[in-house]
């Protein structure tokens, strides 16, 4: 996916293996070769053309390119066509169910940045746990979710050190059986694993104000647009009073980039913004993620919030100046 842990664009007109650095693909118990580790090209002519972000064009896995979100996601779930929605979804989880259940499968053959994920994610929590929570979140109980939590690794290596209870929805049932294995050795009486969500972002309902801290990482790009809102809709009620939404994942240069293969997409900047507003969230904070491969997309940190954040001084350093501000 566009987890991507994917390679950048480069001049080809269309996407290759990545054989310059000498990256082994990842492991896969299905013929065909996982898309991470494709180099993706940058166009001209589909630049940005309008301010409105559905209406900036993209490009496909295959090359192809789209003169619009709306258009590319007309061709592929159709318009109001439940049969086309269905096997997108259907095509997407297969994919996962071909892939090795350890961090290198579920990281696309990128394995090795999974340190320098955790920590930066570890530096990002910290602070919003800081910010936002009622002294930090100290003697507190506190619950996580880890929204298409594969193997558990998020929740293996950062959340279940931070949160007493952590739950792990994931629709591929071998990452989920491989999840509870994980982490059974993990933990304790006080900070555990707690509900194992065997269904798709699409289809799930969170319970009512159950959640300090939903984090999403490396998994949004499945849901089309409409189904990212409606998720959000539905998990803002499922949010603590101070409770918040971490969104981690790839930015496309401009548009965005469909995968084929693995049945999702890499959104750009304006067009994560674009939706975070649809669904009523303020940004809170973002942070860009530091350490990962020269070749691989962009990542990006978001965290949102329900409540309007508190007007900011404009005298703010600059290292504080990306927060809190109000999705433009
Ligand atoms: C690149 S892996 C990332 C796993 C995990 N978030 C991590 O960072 O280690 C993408 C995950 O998204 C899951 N996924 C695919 N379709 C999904 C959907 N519709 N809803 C939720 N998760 C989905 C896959 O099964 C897979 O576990």
């Amino acid at each position: 996916m566009s987890y991507s842990l994917y390679s950048p664009f480069v001049s080809a007109g269309y996407f290759h293996y990545n054989h310059q650095n000498h990256t082994s693909p990842p492991p896969t118990t299905s013929a065909s070769p996982p898309s991470l580790y494709r180099r993706r090209r940058e166009g001209s002519s589909y630049l940005t053309r309008s301010l409105d972000p559905m209406e900036v064009g993209g490009l496909d896995s295959k090359g192809k390119t789209f003169r619009s979100a709306k258009e590319m996601w007309r061709e592929e779930i159709g318009e109001g066509d439940e049969t086309k929605k269905t096997q997108w979804y259907k095509d997407g989880v297969s994919y996962w169910e071909g892939v090795e259940a350890s961090v290198d499968g579920v990281l696309g053959g990128y394995g090795h940045v999974n340190d320098a994920d955790i920590l930066g994610s570890e530096v990002f929590l910290r602070t919003l746990m800081q910010e936002r929570l009622v002294n930090g979140g100290t003697n507190q109980h506190l619950v996580a979710l880890d929204c298409g939590s594969g193997i558990g690794r998020i929740t293996k290596n950062l959340l279940i050190r931070y949160f007493n209870e952590v739950d792990l929805l994931e629709p591929v049932e071998q990452f989920l059986d491989v999840a509870r294995e994980n982490l059974a050795s993990v933990g304790s009486e006080t900070h555990k694993a707690t509900n194992f969500f065997c269904v798709p972002l699409q289809e799930f309902t969170p319970a009512a104000q159950r959640y300090d801290v939903i984090w999403v990482q490396w998994c949004i790009g499945h849901l089309t647009d409409d189904d990212f809102v409606a998720f959000f809709n539905r998990a803002k009620g499922c949010l603590k009073p101070g409770g918040f939404f971490v969104v981690k994942e790839n930015l496309a240069k401009t548009g965005f980039v469909l995968d084929k293969e693995d049945h999702s997409i890499t959104r750009s900047d304006p067009y994560y913004k674009q939706l975070f507003r649809r669904c009523g969230l303020h940004l809170y904070l973002t942070r860009d993620q530091k350490g990962l491969p020269q070749e691989l997309f962009a990542v990006k940190m978001y965290a949102l919030t329900v409540d309007t954040p508190p007007k900011v001084h404009k005298t703010r350093s600059k290292t504080r100046s990306n927060r809190p501000q109000i999705i433009k």
